[in-house]
C-alpha cells in the first residue's frame, strides 16, 4: 500500500515543547498508511529576499520536502497572540522566490497547545490567514484549542485524559480522511 507523506511544523524549537509531544501523540492516532516526517525549521537562516535567486541549501531541502509531503500538520504555540517568529520565517522561505510557493494546494491540519486559558487561538487563526494566502487549504473542523500543563501527557508519551484523547482522535480520523481526499 502506498504511503501517504505528512510533512510536520512545530512552531517551537523548545526541548520540551507541549507542541513537539502533542504531534508525537497525535501520530500515534493516525491510520496506517500516513507517515510523518518532522522538518527542522531551526536550521533556515533569516530569510532575506536578497537571497531568493540563490535560497540556502538548508531551504531548498526544506521546500523539496515541504514539496514531497501529500499534507501539512501544523502543531503551533502562541507567542504574544500570533505564530512564534521561526514558524512564520519557515513559512515565508517556502513561499518565494514568488511564483514557486510550495505550499500551494497542499491540505494543512492546523492545531496547538498553550499554557494559557485560550489554548492558541489567535495563533492559529493567524496561521489559517497565512495559509489561505499561500493557497494552502485548512481543514475547518473540528478545530483544537488545548490549554496544558504537563500532566496532560503521560510518560510514554500518550494523552493522559481519555476525554482528550477521544477528542485527538476525531481530529485525527476527519484529517487523514481529508488528506486522503485532496490526495486523490
Ligand atoms: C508565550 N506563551 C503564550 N501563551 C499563550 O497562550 N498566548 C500567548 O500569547 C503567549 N505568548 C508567549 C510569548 C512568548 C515569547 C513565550 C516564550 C511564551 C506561553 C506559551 O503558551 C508556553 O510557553 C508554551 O509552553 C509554549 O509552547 P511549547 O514551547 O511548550 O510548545
Amino acid at each position: 500500500m502506498s504511503q501517504t507523506r505528512i510533512a510536520v511544523l512545530v512552531g517551537s524549537l523548545r526541548k520540551d515543547s507541549y507542541n513537539r509531544r502533542l504531534a508525537q501523540a497525535l501520530e500515534k492516532l493516525a491510520p496506517e498508511g500516513l507517515e510523518f516526517q518532522y522538518l527542522d525549521i531551526s536550521q533556515l537562516p533569516l530569510y532575506n529576499q536578497d537571497d531568493d535567486a540563490q535560497q540556502a541549501d538548508a531551504v531548498l531541502q526544506f521546500k523539496a520536502d515541504i514539496s514531497a509531503a501529500q499534507g501539512l500538520l501544523f502543531v503551533t504555540p502562541e507567542y504574544n497572540r500570533s505564530i512564534p517568529g521561526v514558524l512564520k520565517n519557515a513559512i515565508d522561505h517556502a513561499s518565494r522566490p514568488y511564483g514557486k510557493n510550495v505550499w500551494s494546494g497542499k491540505p494543512a491540519g492546523v492545531l496547538g497547545a498553550s499554557i494559557g486559558a485560550i489554548g492558541t487561538a489567535l495563533a492559529q487563526q493567524h496561521l489559517r490567514n497565512i495559509l489561505a494566502y499561500l493557497d494552502a487549504p485548512t481543514l475547518g473542523q473540528p478545530e483544537v484549542f488545548l490549554k496544558v500543563d504537563d500532566a496532560f501527557f503521560k510518560d510514554d508519551g500518550s494523552i493522559a485524559s481519555e476525554g482528550s484523547q477521544k477528542f485527538l482522535q476525531g481530529w485525527m480520523d476527519a484529517y487523514a480522511a481529508w488528506v486522503k481526499k485532496h490526495a486523490a
